[in-house]
């Protein structure tokens, strides 16, 4: 009877657990909802998402914690140099980063078979990390789903 009680509480403490990992989404298809991912106290993640706003994407924010967080990220095939702070999905894709509108658009409009986009780092000047008059010089890339990356759109230093 013990043995039976123990392996009932594991099986279900393994369903808490999956439950949780799985708090965060999987990636859905036909979702144009671009939904953020982001640490709570992330400044510029809401910047960014004001700006996402305003030029027309529909969004909802979840908040995770950064443990959480990278561990979706790494999961997902966004590697510790691809990455960014928040990470978003929106119609099959990830968005990473500080992505520009514009470019968000273009990958769904051309819907190229891959992970998604990301702007690794946050290079001042993209959107959300302050003023595009004092850019650095930045680029998108493309994650192929080999882990491969190309540049998607480069933006140049102001
Ligand atoms: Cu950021
Ligand atoms: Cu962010």
């Amino acid at each position: 009877m013990q043995t039976l009680k123990t392996n009932r509480r594991n099986v279900l403490m393994g369903a808490a657990a999956a439950f949780v990992a799985s708090s965060l989404p999987a990636l859905a298809q036909n979702n144009s909802t671009l939904h953020v991912i982001k640490d709570p106290d992330c400044g510029c993640c809401g910047a960014w998402i004001k700006i996402m706003r305003m030029s027309g994407f529909d969004v909802t924010v979840q908040n995770a914690s950064n443990e959480a967080l990278y561990g979706y990220k790494l999961r997902n095939g966004i590697t510790e140099e691809l990455a960014s702070c928040h990470t978003a999905t929106i119609d099959g894709y990830f968005v990473e980063g500080h992505v520009p509108p514009a470019d968000v658009r273009r990958l769904l409009a051309e819907r190229p078979d891959a992970i998604g986009l990301t702007v690794p780092g946050m290079p001042y000047g993209s959107p959300g990390m302050g003023p595009e008059s004092e850019r650095d010089t930045y680029s998108v890339l493309l994650i192929r789903k080999d882990g491969e990356t190309e540049v998607f759109a480069h933006y140049n230093g102001a």
